[in-house]
């Protein structure tokens, strides 16, 4: 079956579309078996990008623009997906949304008498059906928590099926807005994984390049390459609560948005651009080496490998302060790519994936990853 992964991540950067021929069974005969047709990226407008940076967390935000936004960026998802049909000259028959994350709380808080745990993906299902005429699954986090877990990490699926080996263990790493990865040990089944966020991966790094140098990204980490990341503020933050929790566990914006950044920049002073960057260049680097030290290397499996994807693998100086910090604990760093899977395409396929197993009416959340009490059918389909 051609299915259709669509990825619009917290880093509101655009969408991604990938096309994946997807056959097989999780547990059966040759498993199941996945190979990329096409990908392609789709940058948001700048009007768009800042319609939706506006709505994520905004302290209010009209229900009239919430609304307008859902069916928005259906009919953009919508002109994505034909536009890579086109271009690989391939149909799908299903697609795999996940949607744009206004709202992320992945511990529960209490509500008005409840404590619930809470997410919003936006971006109808039922729009982008129509628009391409095949069936739609959507919303995929919403059944993770339902089932008790935090509704994130989902790629963890998609790690397992294209990375599991029966002799290396390996980690596998995105860095999008925020940062996760999935542990798998040697010859590992579904429950043995270890996943998690580990905190901010461009987030911090855009919204400080945002500032101080007026654009979107600092491209290929070229001003932070410039400074000199200074421990004093690196080091009392590396102690903060989010990166001392234990996993399961997801952040957001909520954690490592705008009101983190701001924080972050006031304890600065008179420090050069250079180094407000390279330290919080630093920061993304050194909480992930912390969090793979302290969450992962703890169990007794070899670990050799860090397999690394997402858009931070362009900033040259984020990947060699990571090469750096994970050195020590014997781990190499590869690109995705390496391994025959595009790095930028790597969460769209995700979601190509998890689609094909709703599909099927299968589970493909990984309880110990998210902390579901039981294996979930992610998703709600719109039906053309
Ligand atoms: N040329 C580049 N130089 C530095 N950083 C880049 C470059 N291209 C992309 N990025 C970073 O990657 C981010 C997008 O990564 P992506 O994996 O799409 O994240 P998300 O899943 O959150 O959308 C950008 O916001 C930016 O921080
Ligand atoms: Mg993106």
């Amino acid at each position: 079956m051609i299915v259709a992964g669509v990825m619009s991540g917290t880093s509101a950067d655009g969408i991604n579309v990938a096309l994946a021929r997807i056959s097989g069974e999780p547990d059966k005969g040759r498993g199941l078996s996945l190979r990329l047709l096409g990908h392609a990226e789709f940058p948001y407008s700048k009007a768009v990008r800042g319609a939706v940076l506006a709505r994520m967390n905004a302290k209010s935000a009209s229900v009239a623009d919430l609304a307008r936004l859902n069916f928005l960026l259906a009919e953009l998802y919508a002109k994505a997906v034909v536009a890579t049909q086109r271009k690989f000259r391939e149909k799908a028959e299903l697609v795999g949304c996940h949607g744009q994350t206004l709202y992320h709380q992945g511990t529960p808080e209490p509500y008005l008498g409840h404590k619930l745990i809470v997410t919003w993906q936006t971006g109808e299902g039922a729009v982008l059906a129509q628009r391409v005429g095949v069936p739609v699954v959507s919303d995929f986090r919403v059944a993770d928590i339902a089932a008790g877990g935090k509704g994130a990490p989902l790629v963890s699926f998609l790690d397992y099926t294209l990375f599991r080996h029966v002799s290396k263990g390996r980690i596998v790493l995105n860095i999008g807005g925020i940062a996760n990865l999935t542990a798998i040990p040697p010859d590992a089944a579904l429950q043995d994984l270890i996943a998690f966020d580990t905190g901010p991966g461009n987030m911090l790094i855009d919204a400080l390049a945002e500032r101080l140098l007026h654009a979107p990204y600092d491209q290929a980490g070229k001003c932070a390459a410039m400074g000199t990341p200074l421990e004093g503020v690196l080091r009392p933050l590396l102690k903060a609560a989010y990166f001392r929790a234990k996993p399961p566990k997801t952040a957001g914006r909520e954690e490592f948005g705008r009101e983190f950044a701001t924080s972050f920049a006031k304890a600065f002073g008179r420090a050069s651009k250079q180094d407000v960057l390279a330290t919080a260049t630093a920061l993304t680097a050194r909480s992930i080496a912390q969090a793979i030290q302290r969450f992962v290397l703890i169990k007794k499996a070899d670990y050799h490998e860090l397999i690394v994807s997402g858009g931070g693998l362009k900033n040259a100086t984020l990947m060699a302060m990571l090469a750096n910090s994970v050195k020590p604990l014997g781990l190499q760093v590869r690109a995705s790519d390496e391994l025959g899977l595009p790095s930028e395409a790597k969460e769209a396929v995700a979601f190509a994936l998890l689609a094909y197993e709703t599909w099927h009416r299968r589970p493909s959340n990984v309880p110990s990853a998210t902390g579901a009490k039981k294996p979930a059918v992610l998703g709600k389909i719109s039906y053309v």
